[in-house]
């Protein structure tokens, strides 16, 4: 990897995966624009991250909306002169039975999730377009899930976005490879963050049993033996980010630790 400074823009950034690719990014050499829903969360994230001696500028906004990735992309040009990556990470979950989801919730997951996504596409690729510097290759890199790949129960609206991802993914790479753009989408498993306990609290809600046993349970399923931590997630961003996977776009590929083996 060298050391050459270039621009990321991560959604999703102010904690759990997203905070990860974020440190990640910025040990590769890379100027971060960082983001989240909360202004305040958004800006503690960015101090934390500059303390660490990152070039970092933060940018709260809600994803679901067109004009927060406009911004989030100007945010970098602004700040940085350019973008060369950008990671469409912001997601949310819900627990339920299908037969139970309101229209509304279903809604909110897809604006949230998958609107994000396409939004994120747009904004990034304009700007690559408009960036003519030679051959080099710009980066879209996009959050699907082990859920984009099968169906789970009672994560049955999560799990249809994620498959939207990597539909959105091939589509994308298809379209923009003459542009020298390349897209790709990273899939992780069970990885310990604020979602999973919210998995596991919405779990225990409608299910019953103990907190902490759903995720226990996901736990035993990995091959490998242990939680996903974002840092296993980030480092294989990281390889997406950089030149090295520079041959590769169109791709979901489950980072897991071996749960799923299709
Ligand atoms: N945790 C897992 O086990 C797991 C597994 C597979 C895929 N993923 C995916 O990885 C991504 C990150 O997950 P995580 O576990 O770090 O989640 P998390 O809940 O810990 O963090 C989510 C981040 O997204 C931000 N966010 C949520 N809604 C937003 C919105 N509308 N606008 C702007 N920011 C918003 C939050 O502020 C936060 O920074 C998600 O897309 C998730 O679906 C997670």
């Amino acid at each position: 990897m060298t050391k050459e400074q270039r621009v990321a823009v991560i959604t999703g950034s102010t904690r759990g995966i997203g905070r990860g690719i974020a440190e990640q990014l910025g040990k590769d050499g890379y100027a971060l624009v960082i983001n989240g829903s909360h202004q305040d969360t958004c800006e503690k994230a960015a101090r934390e991250l500059s303390a660490k001696g990152f070039q970092v500028v933060a940018c709260a906004g809600d994803v679901s909306k067109k004009e927060t990735h406009d911004q989030l992309v100007k945010t970098a040009v602004d700040h940085f002169g350019r973008l060369d990556t950008y990671v469409n990470n912001a997601g949310i979950a819900q627990i339920g039975n299908l037969l139970d989801e309101s229209a509304e919730d279903f809604h909110q997951i897809y604006a949230t999730n998958v609107d994000s996504v396409l939004f994120g596409i747009q904004a990034a690729a304009k700007q690559f377009k408009r960036q003519k510097d030679g051959e080099k290759i710009r980066k879209i890199i996009n959050a699907s899930s082990i859920a984009g790949h099968i169906g789970y129960e009672q994560l049955g609206a999560y799990s249809s976005t994620k498959f939207a991802i990597r539909g959105l993914t091939q589509v994308a790479a298809k379209e923009l490879a003459k542009d020298g753009i390349t897209v790709n989408a990273y899939c992780p498993g069970i990885v310990g963050t604020d979602m999973w306990d919210f998995i596991d609290e919405k779990m225990v809600e409608e299910n019953g049993g103990q907190k902490g046993q759903y995720l226990k349970a996901a736990i035993n399923s990995i091959s490998l033996g242990r939680a996903e931590t974002p840092a296993d997630v980030a480092d294989f961003v990281s390889y997406l980010a950089s030149p090295m996977s520079d041959y590769m776009t169109g791709q979901s590929v489950q980072i897991d630790g071996g749960v799923q083996f299709i």
